[in-house]
């Protein structure tokens, strides 16, 4: 009896036991989940949304059986906020997020990625800029993807093409550049395509017209497109809505695209498409709008259009098409839109489309002929207030018109002005620069400095891509308009236009010319195509790709500029920004120091030195309490962007800890970037140590104990014979030494001996030398 109980027993525990341990790690989950909502802060004004343990009750939340959130739909919720507050990686079960019409402002984090199981992401109406990232790759399921309406620029991501279950794709809306990736060709569920109002250019890539279950295909106004539209457009047999217009496209109309028997509506205005309107068109029997206006057209009206009996809008507008016009299309039982006006048509305009169109639908050809008279007019009158307002709103756009119309001649005026000027060399001006640019290149590629090829954002201006007609890349940077209308900023400006073109050296990003007018002041630099270190390490691909031997070269590079600054200049040029932002690099990882002196060097010589330069997190501490500026506050600025190029994510913490816990030994190899592979060759690894050692001197709160760049460059040289110890072995550790590389300086022992900071903290690599008594050590 006893037996058979307890066996019982024990059968019920080992029957329950698997089940208690899962819903214990399923509460676990549900508990991570919902800290992460609260943390979002997105809830902060809901009283509804206090109670962390009814989380799935909370608006926009649903979750599942399991208590754990598989949605989160909150579109318009009036959300202020970055998404970096977002913990993404705790959502493992998301299937649908809506965060549509907010004010999400900044990049789309690299942890969306996380998000395993999502089919449907909106994010469109924000505030969003940067670039897609990379890992949106990983969403293998997503069906919906709406990004449109934001700011979000670059490259699409070419593994786009690996989201195999995407069914609609909205781009629209945004500032996407170089071509629309043909790896869009593989999504062969798509269904609606929207790449509608980006800077995509290129032709249509072919791949597009294998998506044969494509029923919405909307390209409109790119304006930097071409080519012809392909016959291959009639394989699209899925079409019910295609829009091209506004693509500077030539060439003809494919007959092709008469096969498309479902299209509701076809638009290709704006373009440059030549011939005529084929007949075969009166195939498409559920054609509800044809618009082809502002094209080049020519030939006849096709009298088959008649045959499109659920025509709602016909434009064809400003092209040249002759002939009469077919009295016909006044059967059209449905047609209530008609734009014939600016073509060559000719004949007697008959009074029934007159009466239902209005005459002005076919102003501006000349041999059309019509006689008023003769129709009457049986247009019903609109009622008089309505009149009313339109003979106000007629008035106040005719105020407007004229307002703009001023405000363009002077922008015209200006431009003479400067092309004026332009010839006495003074204003625009262009050298080290192997081919030709003009101003209007450069407004024309920028359309005027529009929002959308802005590519970032600082203090003084803002930088902009611009592709010349050359179709080379050139970046300017651009004051911003006040500090533009300043006087002072306007001499440093064209002071440090004058001091880059003096200034040459291989780490130092070219000036290739400047425009300097009151107006529009900008600089025209070098463009270096992979963007800031500072973007760089915070991508899990690209900072994999800056390798240890790249991320050596790369401080060496950069120690290299700032000692031609310090040491070559005469006089001694103070960067004052060193940062990671300011650290650009090209096609081959290769690293720039960028943004230098913008007004900054001369203010050294100029009585003004109030303006604070620097970026939070780089900025020397004396700075706090001096405004005198010496090469030092550079070499702390520099040691902090080293650490950051060696720890992957800039070196707050880590100053922070040591500060605080002097005695906690810490070793190099648990500080270095773990996304990359432990270095294993030994000079590799005493090149990084040596950096280490390098820039926790250079970031010693003592500006006197720093070393100079001089030293820091020698100290590179030295460190090359220099015997090391494995990466496991060194360690960062908290033995005082004496200023290791600073000369030997009372002042700065005295300095050192009362401030109790980082600046004691030096690593180890010496092999030959006892480890307890040293840091670096070094023979000068
Ligand atoms: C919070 O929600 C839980 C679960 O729905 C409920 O049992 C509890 O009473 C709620 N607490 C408060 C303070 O409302
Ligand atoms: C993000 O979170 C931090 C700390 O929790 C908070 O101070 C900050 O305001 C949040 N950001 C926004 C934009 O809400
Ligand atoms: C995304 O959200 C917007 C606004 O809420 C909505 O109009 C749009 O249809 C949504 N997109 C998709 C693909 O559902
Ligand atoms: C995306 O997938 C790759 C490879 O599976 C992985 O290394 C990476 O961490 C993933 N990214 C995110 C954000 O989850
Ligand atoms: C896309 O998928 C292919 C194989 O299907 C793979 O080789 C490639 O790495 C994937 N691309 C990305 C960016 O994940
Ligand atoms: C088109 O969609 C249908 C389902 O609607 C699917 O069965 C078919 O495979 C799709 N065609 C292609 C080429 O993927
Ligand atoms: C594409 O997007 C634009 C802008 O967002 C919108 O106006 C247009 O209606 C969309 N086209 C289609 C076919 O949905
Ligand atoms: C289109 O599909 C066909 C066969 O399905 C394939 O041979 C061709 O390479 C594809 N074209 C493009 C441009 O992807
Ligand atoms: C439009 O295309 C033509 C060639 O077909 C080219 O000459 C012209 O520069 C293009 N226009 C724009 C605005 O790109
Ligand atoms: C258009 O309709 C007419 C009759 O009105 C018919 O004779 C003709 O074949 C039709 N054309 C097309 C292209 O369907
Ligand atoms: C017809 O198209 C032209 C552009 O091609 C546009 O300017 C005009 O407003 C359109 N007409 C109507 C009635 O919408």
């Amino acid at each position: 009896m006893d037996v058979v109980c307890s066996g019982f027993v024990l059968l019920m525990i080992l029957a329950i036991a698997p089940v208690a341990a899962a819903a214990a790690k399923e509460s676990a989950v549900n508990l991570l989940e919902a800290e992460a909502l609260l943390k979002s802060g997105w809830w902060r004004d809901d009283t509804a949304a206090r109670n962390v343990s009814a989380h799935c009750q909370w608006r926009g939340i649903i979750c599942n059986d399991a208590g754990s959130v598989t949605d989160i739909l909150l579109p318009n919720y009036g959300i202020l906020d970055g998404l970096t507050n977002f913990s993404f990686s705790s959502f493992r079960n998301l299937v649908r997020l809506d965060l549509s019409g907010n004010n999400f402002y900044e990049a789309i984090p690299y942890q969306t990625g996380a998000l395993s199981k999502l089919t449907y992401l909106n994010l469109s109406l924000n505030d969003l800029h940067g670039q897609l990232p990379s890992s949106l790759v990983n969403l293998t399921h997503l069906a919906q993807l709406d990004v449109s309406w934001n700011w979000i620029g670059g490259l699409i991501p070419p593994g786009i093409g690996n989201l195999t279950d995407l069914v609609t794709l909205d781009l629209s809306q945004n500032c996407f550049w170089g071509r629309i990736p043909p790896t869009l060709g593989h999504l062969s569920n798509l269904a609606s395509i929207n790449l509608s109002n980006n800077y995509f250019s290129g032709t249509i890539p072919s791949a597009l017209f294998n998506l044969t279950n494509l029923s919405r295909l909307d390209i409109h106004f790119n304006p930097a497109m071409g080519g012809f539209l392909s016959e291959e457009i009639g394989n699209l047999k899925s079409l019910v809505e295609l829009d091209f217009s506004g693509l500077n496209l030539s060439g003809a109309l494919p007959l092709t695209l008469c096969r498309l028997t479902k299209l509701v509506s076809l638009s290709g205005a704006e373009n440059q498409i030549h011939g005529s309107i084929p007949s075969e068109i009166g195939n498409l029997k559920i054609l509800e709008h044809l618009v082809l206006g502002s094209n080049r057209l020519t030939g006849q009206i096709p009298p088959t259009l008649r045959n499109l009996t659920t025509l709602v809008t016909l434009n064809l507008s400003s092209n040249q098409i002759s002939g009469s016009i077919p009295l016909q299309l006044s059967g059209i039982p449905s047609l209530t839109f008609l734009d014939l006006s600016y073509n060559a048509l000719e004949g007697e305009l008959p009074c029934e489309l007159v009466t239902k169109f209005g005459s002005e639908n076919f102003v501006g050809n000349p041999d059309l002929h019509h006689d008023s008279t003769l129709c009457g007019d049986h247009r019903h009158h609109p009622p008089y207030y309505i009149i009313g307002l339109g003979v106000s709103f007629l008035v106040f756009s005719l105020i407007g018109g004229l307002v703009l119309y001023i405000f363009c001649k002077t922008k015209v005026k200006k431009v003479e002005l400067e092309l004026m000027d332009n010839k006495h060399g003074d204003i625009f001006r262009i050298w080290n620069y192997d081919g030709h640019m003009a101003y209007e290149d450069i407004i024309k590629a920028t359309n005027d400095f529009d929002v959308c090829y802005c590519i970032g954002t600082g203090g003084y201006g803002s930088v902009y891509r611009a592709r010349l007609p050359s179709g080379k890349v050139v970046a300017l940077k651009k004051l911003h308009r006040l500090e533009g209308e300043n006087p002072n900023f306007d001499k440093s400006f064209r002071n440090e236009a004058d001091m880059l073109s003096k200034i040459r050296h291989r780490n130092i990003v070219k000036l290739f010319g400047f425009c300097l007018h009151k107006r529009c002041m900008f600089l025209i630099y070098e463009y270096m195509d992979r963007g800031s270190l500072f973007c760089i390490l915070r991508d899990e691909t690209e900072a994999v790709e800056l390798d240890w031997i790249k991320r050596v070269n790369l401080i060496k590079g950069i120690a290299g500029a700032l000692s031609y600054l310090h040491h070559d200049c005469d006089p001694p040029i103070i960067h004052r920004d060193v940062s990671s932002n300011n650290i650009l690099l090209n096609s081959q990882l290769e690293a720039t120091l960028s943004d230098f002196g913008t007004a900054r060097i001369l203010e050294l010589d100029s009585s003004n030195q109030t303006v604070t330069a620097g970026t939070f997190g780089y900025m020397a501490p004396e700075l706090a309490y001096t405004m005198a500026v010496t090469e030092k506050s550079d070499m702390y600025s520099f040691g902090v962007v080293v650490l950051e190029t060696l720890f992957g994510e800039h070196p707050r913490e880590f100053l922070s800890f040591i500060a605080s816990q002097p005695n906690e030994p810490i070793m190099l190899k648990d500080l270095l970037d773990a996304r990359l592979p432990p270095p294993t060759n030994h000079l590799v690894v005493r090149n990084v140590a040596v950096a280490t050692a390098l820039a926790l001197d250079c970031v010693n709160t003592n500006p006197k104990c720093r070393p100079t760049m001089q030293q820091v460059v020698n100290r590179f040289e030295v460190g090359r014979r220099e015997p090391t110890r494995p990466l496991h072995a060194i360690a960062v550790n908290q033995l005082v030494s004496p200023p290791v590389l600073s000369l030997p300086d009372q002042t700065c022992a005295d300095g050192r001996s009362s401030s109790s900071t980082i600046n004691e903290f030096h690593v180890d690599i010496s092999a030959t030398l006892p480890s307890s008594n040293f840091s670096i050590h070094v023979s000068t």
